[in-house]
C-alpha cells in the first residue's frame, strides 16, 4: 500500500433502526480504541448520522453520507445536500455509487456535480466506479472505469478531497470477488487517471474471509464495505486485516 494509510469505510445503505444504529456505531467506537493500521469511516442512513454521530464522539471514526445533491439547498424534495451532511458532522460523502448509478440513472455527469458539491462542503468525495459483468466479459472493464473516472471527477481533485472506490457492480452484495490480478489491473489503471497518491478502495463481497489478501494488495488502499460493515466484529476483523 506504499506510504498511503489504508481507509476502511462502512456503507450500511438503507439499514438501522435508531438502536441497531447507535448499538452499532458505539460497538466500533468501542473496538476503535485497539490499535489499528487504518482510518475508519461509516456511512449510515441519514436518518441516524446524528445519533451515530454522537456515538461515535471522540473515537476517530469518521462519519460519512452515502450521497449527495448537487445544490446546497432547495425544492428538491427527499433530496440531501453535502452542506447538510457536514452541518450533520460529515467529513466524507459517498458519490455515484453503483446502487445510485444504475437504480436511479445517475450519470457521470451527475456525480461530477455532486462530488463538485461535497467539495463545497469541505467533504471529501469517495467516486464510485466499476463495470458490469457484461462489461466485463466484454473485455471493455477497464475502459468503462476509465471514462467513469474522466466524466465523474472534478478538476482540483487532490488527496485531501478525493477517494476513488473501485467497486465492480457485479461483485457487489453477490459474495463475488475479481481475481487478485484483476483488482491489481484494474487499481494500476485508476492509478495513472488520478492524483499520484490517491487512495484507491476495493468494495464488492469484502468480508473477513477474503479481506487479507486483497488489502495486502500494494495497489490497495483500503475497502468500501457493504453488507459485513452491519456487523461490528466483521468491519472490526477487515479494519484488522490491513497490514
Ligand atoms: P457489499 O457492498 O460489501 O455488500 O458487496 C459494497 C458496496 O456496495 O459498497
Amino acid at each position: 500500500m506504499a506510504d498511503r494509510k489504508a481507509l476502511v469505510a462502512g456503507n450500511w445503505k438503507m439499514n438501522g433502526r435508531r438502536a441497531d444504529g447507535i448499538a452499532l456505531a458505539c460497538a466500533i467506537a468501542e473496538r476503535a480504541k485497539e490499535p489499528h493500521a487504518c482510518d475508519l469511516l461509516v456511512c449510515p442512513p441519514v436518518t441516524l448520522l446524528v445519533p451515530v454521530g454522537e456515538a461515535l464522539a471522540g473515537s476517530g471514526v469518521a462519519l460519512g453520507g452515502q450521497d449527495c445533491h448537487p445544490a446546497a439547498s432547495g425544492a428538491f424534495t427527499g433530496c440531501i445536500s453535502a452542506e447538510m451532511l457536514r452541518d450533520a458532522g460529515c467529513s466524507h460523502a459517498i458519490v455515484g455509487h453503483s446502487e445510485r448509478r444504475h437504480t436511479c440513472g445517475e450519470s457521470d455527469a451527475d456525480v461530477r456535480a455532486k462530488s463538485l458539491a461535497a467539495w463545497r462542503a469541505g467533504l471529501v468525495a469517495i467516486v464510485c466506479v466499476g463495470e458490469t459483468r457484461a462489461e466485463r466479459e466484454a473485455g471493455i472493464a477497464i475502459a468503462v472505469v476509465s471514462n467513469q473516472i474522466a466524466g465523474s471527477v472534478p478538476d482540483g481533485a487532490g488527496l485531501d478531497n478525493l477517494v476513488i472506490a473501485y467497486e465492480p457492480v457485479w461483485a457487489i452484495g453477490t459474495g463475488l470477488t475479481p481475481t487478485i490480478a484483476d483488482i491489481t489491473e484494474m487499481h494500476a489503471a485508476i492509478r495513472s487517471l488520478v492524483p499520484s497518491g490517491t487512495r484507491i478502495l476495493y468494495g464488492g463481497s469484502v468480508n473477513p474471509k477474503n479481506a487479507a489478501e486483497i488489502l495486502a494488495l500494494p495497489e490497495v488502499d483500503g475497502a468500501l464495505v457493504g453488507g459485513a460493515s452491519l456487523k461490528a466484529e466483521d468491519f472490526w476483523a477487515i479494519a484488522q486485516a490491513c497490514p
